[in-house]
């Protein structure tokens, strides 16, 4: 059976090895004929990981856009729906991270942040639910943070925008429940990705790799319908950075 995914932010660090796992376990699994809409603002970035993708089996749409842009948003959507008739899940990955100390955090840093991770990914969502409400199956997923439970220094806006989402999650529950609809948080400690920019060789031993956080949520799509794994926490081994 063929299931419409969409996994916002696919063209690096999480996202991309999530559309990796899932073309993979299409490949290892008959009954699973993933179709992957890839979205991010690099086209380049997508051509690349559709490649990947298709390597594993996987059929692919890439799009383009923005979703700090609302009408990028739409656009997106109505891609999706027209395309395809249908989504079976979503996966809200995409996020930016500005980190600073508080002082310095500027107007543009804060609603860069916050139209990405919070106003992007609320609009995405209320788009594609009512598909999922009215058909009663679906699931969605947020890629939230450690950072949406606990606060780390430097990184006031970030976790700001990411209790934030924590929020919506916690409301979309209560939405999807009644109609069959699965919700899963995920919240995953520091990931080596692009978003951490340079890191030293000493920091990266200490992270997890993209693919750690992609093969859980994978598995938990690939639960039976009854079941919803609602949160997803992965931290490294040796703890929160910060921690250390
Ligand atoms: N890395 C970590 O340690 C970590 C830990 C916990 C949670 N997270 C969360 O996990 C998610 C993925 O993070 P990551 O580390 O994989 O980041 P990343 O390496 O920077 O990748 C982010 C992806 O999202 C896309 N993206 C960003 N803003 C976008 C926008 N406005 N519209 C469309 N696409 C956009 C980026 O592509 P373009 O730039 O081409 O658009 C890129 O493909 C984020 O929500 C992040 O907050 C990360």
């Amino acid at each position: 059976m063929t299931h419409i995914i969409l996994v916002s932010g696919a063209g690096k660090g999480i996202g991309r090895a999530i559309a990796l796992a899932f073309s993979r376990a299409g490949k290892l699994n008959p009954d699973f004929d993933p179709l992957l809409v890839l979205c991010s603002r690099s086209q380049a970035d997508l051509d690349s990981i559709a490649v990947e993708c298709q390597a594993e089996g996987a059929a692919t749409d890439t799009f383009a856009c923005d979703l700090g842009d609302m009408e990028d948003v739409r656009k997106l959507a109505s891609f999706v729906l027209e395309r395809h008739g249908t989504i079976d899940c979503l996966v809200n990955n995409a996020g930016v991270g500005r980190f600073g100390p508080f002082a310095e955090m500027t107007e543009e840093d804060f609603d860069y942040t916050m139209a990405t991770n919070l106003k992007g990914t609320f609009f995405l969502t209320q788009a594609l639910f009512p598909v999922m409400e009215e058909k009663r199956s679906g699931h969605i997923f947020f890629i939230t943070s450690v950072a949406a439970e606990k606060a780390f220094l430097h990184s006031s806006v970030y976790c700001m925008s990411k209790f934030g989402q924590r929020g919506l999650v916690e409301t979309m529950r209560l939405y999807a429940r009644p109609c069959n609809v699965r919700i899963t948080d995920v919240r995953p400690g520091a990931v080596y990705t692009p978003m951490w920019g340079e890191v030293t060789d000493d920091l990266k031993t200490v992270m997890m790799m993209p693919e750690d956080i992609a093969e859980p949520i994978v598995q938990a799509y690939l639960q039976p319908g009854r079941t919803t794994v609602e949160e997803i926490v992965l931290r490294p081994t040796g703890g929160d950075l910060q921690d250390g």
